[in-house]
């Protein structure tokens, strides 16, 4: 059977009105070949939309939930998930038992794994392990999972917060009995979907003085505050840069699925890349457009959906 539809140019792109007496399964089949979204599609992307400024897109969406990326469309991917330590969110239980969180953490990587390019690439921000409530080797796990799903391994860059808090838990105090040993570091795992070399040219804009420093994968510098920010678990602007510089092209598209204060986006904006966010809460989707403002997005241009 044909498949008939009314297809129309506008400001966002090609809208396909299906036929009302056509075979909708079929022809739906057939624009998704193609990679075409019918009018419904499209709105539904739009409806999820809360901000758009040229280059940097915001949805405030549950990352497993959300329609609104095309996959194969991503360079790379920079984040920091939940990390499951009883962090008092509001739309998110961050106190999972850790199987649970194990298999939370398959199922965002598969999407990530769908949504980039062959030579994409993923940059993850996670604690090397985990010391309250059970000892657990956070970095290997997802690690693990990650080349479970098919993405291939890089490096592993150690940030070392320099956070010089003052120790609390030793386990047994000057006894072999029972002693705690704790990394006061954190970890950005690199992988990558396909193939490590990018198979197009592109414009760097890493100095050389970054490069060196950068490709020695301890990096030495402070984290964020929580309170200054205003979210429980910020990066600091540094991080997603120094992936972003070190990883990307000028114009390539990054993705932070969990975007919490849109650090990730005031990297991209500072650095010419086009930024998407996606994040669950929508409060925190209002800080990151306040940053983004701050850090001088354009006032004009300016659209913000709901
Ligand atoms: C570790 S924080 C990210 C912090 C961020 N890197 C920053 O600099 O602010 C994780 C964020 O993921 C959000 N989140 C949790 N589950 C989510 C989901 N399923 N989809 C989208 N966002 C989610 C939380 O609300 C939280 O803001």
């Amino acid at each position: 059977m044909g498949s008939w539809v009314k297809i129309s140019k506008t400001e966002n792109g090609f809208y396909v009105n299906l036929a009302e007496d056509q075979d909708k399964g079929a022809t739906i089949k057939l624009l998704e070949e193609k990679g075409i979204l019918t009018n419904e599609e499209q709105e539904m992307r739009m409806k999820k939309l809360y901000f758009n400024v040229g280059s940097i897109h915001i949805y405030n969406d549950d990352f497993l939930k959300t329609n609104a990326i095309e996959d194969n469309s991503i360079d790379l991917i920079v984040t920091s998930p939940p990390y499951n330590v009883d962090v008092q969110y509001e739309n998110y239980s961050d106190d999972i038992p850790y199987d649970e969180y194990l298999v939370f953490t398959r199922k965002w990587l598969t999407k990530c794994y769908s949504l980039s390019k062959k030579d994409g690439r993923l940059c993850l921000n996670v604690p090397l392990d985990k010391n309250k409530g059970g000892q657990q080797s956070v970095c290997a796990d997802i690690t693990t999972i990650a080349k479970s799903i098919g993405w291939k391994y890089h490096a592993t860059i150690i940030w070392n917060e320099q956070n010089i808090s003052r120790r609390t838990a030793w386990g047994s105090w000057l006894s072999a009995s029972a002693p705690f040993v704790i990394a006061p570091v954190e970890v950005i795992i690199v992988m990558y979907k396909k193939r490590w070399k990018k198979s197009r040219k592109g414009k760097s804009d890493i100095t050389r003085d970054e490069f060196i420093e950068w490709t020695n994968a301890v990096w030495n510098f402070s984290g964020e505050s929580k309170s200054k920010i205003g979210h429980p678990t910020p990066f600091p602007v540094e991080l997603p840069k120094r992936c972003i510089k070190l990883f990307s092209f000028v114009g390539d598209t990054v993705l932070d699925p969990f975007l919490g204060s849109g650090t990730t986006l005031i990297a991209c904006l500072e650095m010419n890349r086009v930024g998407i966010g996606v994040e669950i809460d929508k409060k925190y989707c209002d800080l990151a457009i306040k940053r983004l403002k701050e850090r001088g997005i354009t006032q004009k241009k300016l659209i913000k959906m709901f």
